[in-house]
């Protein structure tokens, strides 16, 4: 448990990490004051330009995925040497995968709610993408297409994300995959269309900025 504890706790600490907030320092502001306001790789491209977002973007999906690969480590290491030499108690082929599903709500609320900035952050798409592409590459790229297609017809990253989230949800029930991911999955989908609120307002009233638009505040 304690070994665990401290993996999910790697694994917030590894989405607290607020790469789109430090890209922003290296250029002399604070992204939380800008565009949406959202520390993510969107508001980035917004307020940064295309290269920065581009490794705000790399970074936040990886360490989602890295969040994952480590309480995936941690569980085989438990379970190969238990801990004080004593034989485990727990089935690993049970207790990896709850580990891991909880390990990847930890990474994405750290994204979100960032320990290094008073609890606030993005909207954990990117992170969200690292933790699925790490436990179902299928889900993940079925997700990754529909995001790519709705964002370039609709021209809106928040409505990509949205859809994508969604997509993802049926994926991850559609196919065959163990109950806690699929529970990670859907609730780390609902998860990232209630930090979308501000931009469904936006989308339902038509105010929601295309890519290359700033935001009308
Ligand atoms: O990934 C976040 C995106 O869906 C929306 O970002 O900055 O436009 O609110 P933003």
């Amino acid at each position: 448990w304690i070994a665990t504890l401290a993996g999910w706790c790697g694994a917030y600490l590894l989405g607290s990490i607020p790469t789109a907030y430090l890209a922003g320092r290296m250029y002399g502001l604070d992204i939380r004051e800008r565009g949406s306001k959202s520390v993510g790789a969107t508001n980035a491209l917004r307020v940064l330009g295309k290269a920065p977002a581009l490794v705000v973007l790399l970074v936040d999906v990886l360490k989602g995925a890295a969040a994952i690969v480590l309480v995936r480590w941690l569980c085989s290491q438990l379970f190969a040497h238990p801990l004080f030499g004593a034989p485990p108690t727990l089935d690993e082929q049970v207790w990896t995968p709850w580990a891991v599903g909880v390990a990847g709500l930890a990474a994405l609320l750290g994204h979100s709610r960032s320990v290094w900035l008073k609890f606030s952050g993005g909207k954990s798409v990117a992170t969200g993408l690292g933790v699925v592409l790490a436990l179902s590459w299928p889900v993940a790229l079925g997700a990754l297409a529909l995001f790519g297609a709705v964002t370039a017809v609709s021209r809106r990253v928040s409505l990509g994300s949205i859809s994508a989230a969604l997509a993802a949800t049926l994926l991850i029930l559609g196919l065959e995959h163990p109950t806690p991911y699929r529970l990670l999955v859907v609730a780390g989908a609902a998860y990232v269309i209630v930090r979308h609120r501000e931009n469904i307002r936006r989308l339902i009233a038509g105010t929601e900025p295309r890519i290359g638009q700033s935001l009308g505040r």
